[in-house]
């Protein structure tokens, strides 16, 4: 019979061997844990003096295999901050548990990182809200119906019930705002996928406070400030929600919203980054 491991044995397996693979005292210096959503994976280009690791090569990590995403973990630096970014994500949609699909930031926060940019591609709901916007990230919807904390209680991964009341750091977010011109606030709505909403479902959305959905983020969130990590995040609004325009929306579209933003997405980062040095 196969053994059975926990998931704190299968985080703590990635932790010890990213330990072995990555240079330590850079490791101790990470300022930010960076996640990055559809289309956005060229960022990690901008990373001066890259130390990467494939996802696929860390021992209970599953690699992402979504298009528009990238597979590695990328240790570097922007300016003179040093920063660890994953570069590409799992999702629910992708047949996987809560647990799976945060195994990789969970693992970045055992390894020491405090604070996370996590960023998505998301449909845009709010009235202000037009393609090509980014949002910063001021509250989040879970209408998952689950939660990477579901199971035995695990003390290394935080409370068994743990106070959601300032998820998203008010502080961090204001910085963000003060790197860009334009970006927007607002709730993002984190939903299974993965199917594109119905008009239907984004009417309900807005009237529960949505300004945007996505079909992830919602629990790399909860894990992490379960964590007590400090979190922000950035949604690029790579179309607007279904009904809102009448376009019928597709998966090209959202990478190649990301593939635009790119530069704006690495000028805020960057930014950001010097704020938080
Ligand atoms: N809905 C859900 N997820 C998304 C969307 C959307 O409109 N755009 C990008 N990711």
């Amino acid at each position: 019979m196969s053994e059975v491991h926990s998931e704190g044995a299968l985080v703590a397996g990635a932790v010890r061997f990213l330990q072995q693979r990555l240079p330590l005292a850079r490791l101790a210096k990470v300022k930010l844990g960076i996640v990055l959503g559809s289309g956005l994976k060229d960022f990690a280009a901008q990373l001066q003096d890259p130390v990467a690791v494939a996802c696929k090569d860390v021992p209970n990590w599953i690699a992402p295999r979504i298009e528009g995403h990238g597979g590695s973990l990328v240790l570097g630096d922007i300016g003179n901050v040093t920063v660890l970014c994953l570069t590409g994500r799992i999702h629910g949609y992708e047949g996987y548990a809560p647990n799976e699909v945060v195994r990789n930031v969970r693992t970045c926060r055992l390894l020491g990182v405090q604070t996370f940019l996590l960023t998505n591609a998301a449909g845009g709901i709010g009235d202000e809200l037009s393609a090509g916007d980014l949002m910063a990230i001021t509250d989040h919807l879970n209408l998952t119906g689950a939660s990477p904390l579901i199971g035995p209680h695990d003390p290394d991964f935080g409370p068994r019930f743990p106070d959601q009341t300032n998820t998203w750091d008010k502080e961090l977010r204001q910085l963000l705002l003060l790197c860009g011109s334009g970006i927007m606030q607002g709730v993002y709505a984190g939903l299974l996928g993965p199917s594109y909403e119905t008009p239907a479902e984004v009417g309900m959305l807005k009237k529960l406070g949505a300004h945007a959905v996505g079909m992830s983020t919602v629990h790399e969130a909860i894990a992490l400030h379960a964590m007590g990590a400090r979190l922000c995040g950035l949604s690029l609004i790579s179309n607007l929600a279904a009904g809102i325009a009448d376009t019928p929306l597709c998966h090209d579209e959202v990478i190649d919203a990301g593939k635009q933003a790119a530069a704006q997405l690495t000028a805020i980062v960057t930014a950001f980054c010097a704020r938080l040095a």
